[in-house]
């Protein structure tokens, strides 16, 4: 997969931006590999947030590949259409669902990549076998509902467990992760073998948010030099 080779990706999420001035907020993080775009639902998680609609007017204004997180129930009714409308990849919580196989390859067949969320307590064993089905594991490293948490470095025990798996040719998959990413913590993502890294606050919170995305790219990518050439 063409996401995995090369340099560390960095996905800024809208959630720290301004809402009023999505299409600016967009804009400002030119040069990111990935656009991180959080839906809730009120019932998955503790918070609401936006929608298919808002996201199919996000694609009209930006060439960066969507990257669309839903924490939602019922992902096998809601995500496909996140697909359709021409999401780069999908994810949905592993938690939502009881036939994750199904959701994923519902996904695929509207022509994107799927994505497996995990919280932070929820354990990686249960889903290894199915992991073929899916191209992107997000690695929760806050609870799911708010951005600006503290980062939680237990989850790197995951991480380092499908690094393996992925180095050694089980599996081919992207390793993402989400929540408190920033300056002071991407460096122990990246050690323990993380390909793709979510920011929000990290980004948003900054005058310059497109050099953010590039500060926080070098700095994942000198600490895996062995991955990310
Ligand atoms: C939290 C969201 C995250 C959030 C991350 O449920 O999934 O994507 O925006 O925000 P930071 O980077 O501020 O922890
Ligand atoms: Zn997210």
């Amino acid at each position: 997969m063409s996401d995995t080779a090369g340099r560390p990706l960095i996905a800024p999420s809208i959630l720290s931006a301004d809402f009023a001035r999505l299409a600016d907020e967009v804009a400002a993080v030119a040069g990111s590999d990935w656009l991180h775009v959080d839906v809730m639902d009120n019932h998955f998680v503790p918070n609401l947030t936006i929608g298919l609609p808002v996201v199919e007017s996000l694609l009209a204004v930006t060439d960066i590949p969507m990257d669309c997180h839903l924490m939602i129930e019922d992902p096998g009714r809601w995500a496909p259409p996140y697909a359709e409308a021409g999401a780069h990849n999908v994810t949905f919580h592993a938690e939502a669902t009881d036939d994750p196989v199904a959701v994923a390859r519902d996904i695929r067949a509207a022509g994107a990549k799927a994505g497996l969320g995990i919280k932070p307590g929820t354990a990686l064993e249960p889903y290894l076998e199915i992991l073929r089905d899916f191209d992107t594991l997000l690695v929760m490293s806050v609870e799911p509902g708010f951005g600006g948490q503290a980062f939680i470095p237990e989850v790197l025990d995951k991480v380092r467990t499908m690094r393996k798996l992925v180095d050694s040719g089980e599996l081919t998959i992207l390793i993402e992760i989400d929540g408190g990413i920033n300056a002071d913590t991407i460096e122990a993502a990246a050690e323990a073998g993380v390909d793709c890294f979510v920011a929000g606050s990290a980004v948003y919170g900054t005058a310059d948010p497109a050099a953010t995305v590039e500060a926080l790219r070098r700095q994942a990518a000198a600490v895996s030099p062995h991955r990310h050439r």
